[in-house]
């Protein structure tokens, strides 16, 4: 069983979905910690209800990045984490524990990478004028919004589209591509190459 830690900073759409799928019998990941940078949000409560222990590392509480994520890295440590997984966790890591963790940290972004990274990304998709945008599960490097791909799902932008309708398309197949991304990981079926995942 692969021991995870998941990051996270709002709702935890995403965390429910690795939760569940983590649920199901002989998958060969366990979600031993999530860790958020807010106290108080709903993803919280989603680990708790699931039974898994919950931490709050909040950076307000920090001097600076560099604290803050001493004080993170602890915490995932505590937790006896072999992969860490970030699921709408809202803060940058700074280039020494993206490092740390090299191919051990995974991301999702509600785009198809190398297109539209950071923030409004519906909103850039939209003005773009694209006919599909999607989301990526990728190895996380220091630069944002970039690394290995390990899955991507295409969805169509439909004409009457507006930021909202698109995220919550997107949404669905992320908590598609979060799961199955997790499982060709645990399945030790991802092999990182120079910029690219090999899967095996
Ligand atoms: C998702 O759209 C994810 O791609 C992005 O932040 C959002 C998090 O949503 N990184 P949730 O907290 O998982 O519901």
């Amino acid at each position: 069983m692969l021991k995870v830690a998941v990051l996270v900073s709002g709702r935890g759409s995403n965390l429910q979905a690795l939760i569940d799928v983590c649920a199901q019998e002989d998958f060969p990941a366990e979600i031993v910690a999530v860790i958020s940078n807010i106290p108080d949000v709903f993803a919280l409560e989603r680990a708790a209800e699931a039974g898994i222990a919950t931490g709050v590392v909040n950076h307000r509480d920090y001097a600076d990045r560099e604290v803050f994520e001493t004080a993170l890295q602890e915490a995932i440590a505590g937790s006896g984490a072999e992969l860490v997984c970030l699921a709408g966790f809202m803060r940058i890591l700074t280039a020494g524990f993206v490092n740390r963790w090299r191919d051990r940290l995974v991301n999702i972004h509600p785009s198809l990478l190398p297109s539209f990274k950071g923030l409004h990304v519906h909103d850039q998709a939209l003005a773009a004028g694209v006919r599909v945008s999607g989301c990526t599960v990728h190895f996380v490097v220091p630069e944002m919004d970039a690394g290995p791909i390990i899955v991507q799902e295409a969805v169509p932008v439909l004409p009457d589209d507006d930021a909202d309708a698109l995220a919550s398309r997107i949404l669905e197949a992320e908590h598609r591509c979060y799961p199955e991304a997790l499982r060709l990981i645990a399945e030790g079926r991802t092999e990182v190459v120079g910029e690219r995942v090999i899967l095996k």
